[in-house]
């Protein structure tokens, strides 16, 4: 029996996600991995993407794309990444369907864990990582970043946001966090006591951002959120500055006039984790990957947990998935 995540419409996940008992896996074929899950994650994007599935689906969709476990078995002739081995831990990325006790994965998207990390950690391994390899790689292509150029990103308080914060700090680059509350900006501050963080709440809080970044030029900014926030950074931006657009938070468009873009030479980039497993080559992946594995090896107290949940408490993790305040992501135990 294999206890799996899905759903048949779009909509509120907490009312269309349902567990369906399904056959066990069969064996896995040549290229495949049968994982027996330990613990995943609930991304806000993955959320987002089951609200945004358009209709009825005919056959209920797998969820969840990241997820952790033990190998229980490796396909004939499969060709596995260092250390995946029968018995050895693992985690998955992006494996469809991952939200369930049984993966039979493709063989191209599961790595090994290193023993250091714990489950909780390991099942957070992959996804925001490499998104914030992807942010950096994006930041980096700004020719004033890593040297006087200032970075500032919002939703600082995110899992992803404590990351960028960790790595910034890690490469000495400067920073400026941005949060919504006044409770997250001190929350940030007493986490991270060398990197100024500004709540919006505050009607000057860009001319606080100014301030903070000194005489520094406000080259990058990394914003999850977009509509009239994505509009202040673009202000905030110093010519030639560039803004890399990660998430769809706000409901609203971002308004933006070319003139805006024109006057100050600005680029306005979209950044999509989505389009890492097609877009990079082989080798960009594994490093990436080690990358990944050296971002948790090295910022483990940044992986918080919010809450653990079993599977039959799905419509309650999802709930405290989206909680305002919470810090971390919201871990399932999937047995
Ligand atoms: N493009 C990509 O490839 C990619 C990859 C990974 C993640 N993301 C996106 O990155 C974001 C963070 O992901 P995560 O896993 O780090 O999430 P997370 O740990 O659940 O954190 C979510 C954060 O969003 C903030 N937030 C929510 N609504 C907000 C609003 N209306 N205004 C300002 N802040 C708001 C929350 O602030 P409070 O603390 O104040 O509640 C919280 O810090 C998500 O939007 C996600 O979709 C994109």
């Amino acid at each position: 029996m294999n206890r799996r995540v899905v759903y048949t419409r779009g909509g509120l996940p907490a009312d269309v996600l349902t567990v369906i008992d399904e056959p066990g896996p069969a064996a896995p074929e040549r290229g495949q991995v049968l994982i027996r899950t330990t613990a995943f994650t609930v991304h806000p994007g993955d959320l987002q993407t089951i609200e945004a599935y358009p209709g009825t689906a005919a056959q209920p969709v797998p969820s969840g794309l990241e997820a952790t476990g033990v190998v229980e078995a490796i396909g004939p002739g499969t060709r596995v990444a260092p250390d995946v081995k029968v018995g050895g831990r693992v985690t998955v990325f992006p494996q469809p369907g991952a939200w369930a006790q049984w993966i039979v994965a493709d063989a191209e998207v599961v790595v090994a864990v290193p023993d250091e990390l714990s489950d909780e950690v390991a099942a957070q391994m992959l996804a925001n990582p490499l998104t914030t390899v992807m942010l950096r790689r994006e930041a980096e292509e700004h020719l004033a970043f890593g040297y006087d150029g200032l970075l500032v990103q919002t939703a600082a308080g995110s899992s992803v946001g404590r990351l960028v914060t960790g790595v910034s700090q890690f490469h000495n680059l400067a920073l400026v966090n941005v949060v919504r509350s006044d409770r997250g900006a001190a929350e940030l501050r007493k986490r991270f006591p060398d990197v100024p963080a500004v709540s919006t709440e505050r009607p000057g809080w860009a001319d606080e951002v100014r301030k903070a970044a000194g005489r520094r030029p406000v080259s990058v900014a990394f914003d999850p959120i977009g509509g009239k926030l994505a509009e202040s950074l673009l202000d905030l931006l110093t010519p030639g500055g560039k803004l890399v657009s990660y998430g769809l938070i706000a409901e609203e468009p971002i308004p933006v006039h070319a003139s805006t873009l024109l006057n100050k030479s600005l680029t306005l980039r979209g950044m999509n984790i989505g389009r890492w497993l097609s877009e990079a080559s082989a080798e960009r992946r594994a490093s990436d990957i080690a990358t990944a594995k050296q971002i948790a090896l090295g910022l483990k107290d940044q992986f918080e947990v919010a809450a653990t949940y079993g599977l039959g408490e799905l419509a309650n993790a999802v709930g405290h998935a989206v909680r305002p305040g919470k810090v971390g992501l919201v871990l399932v135990r999937p047995w």
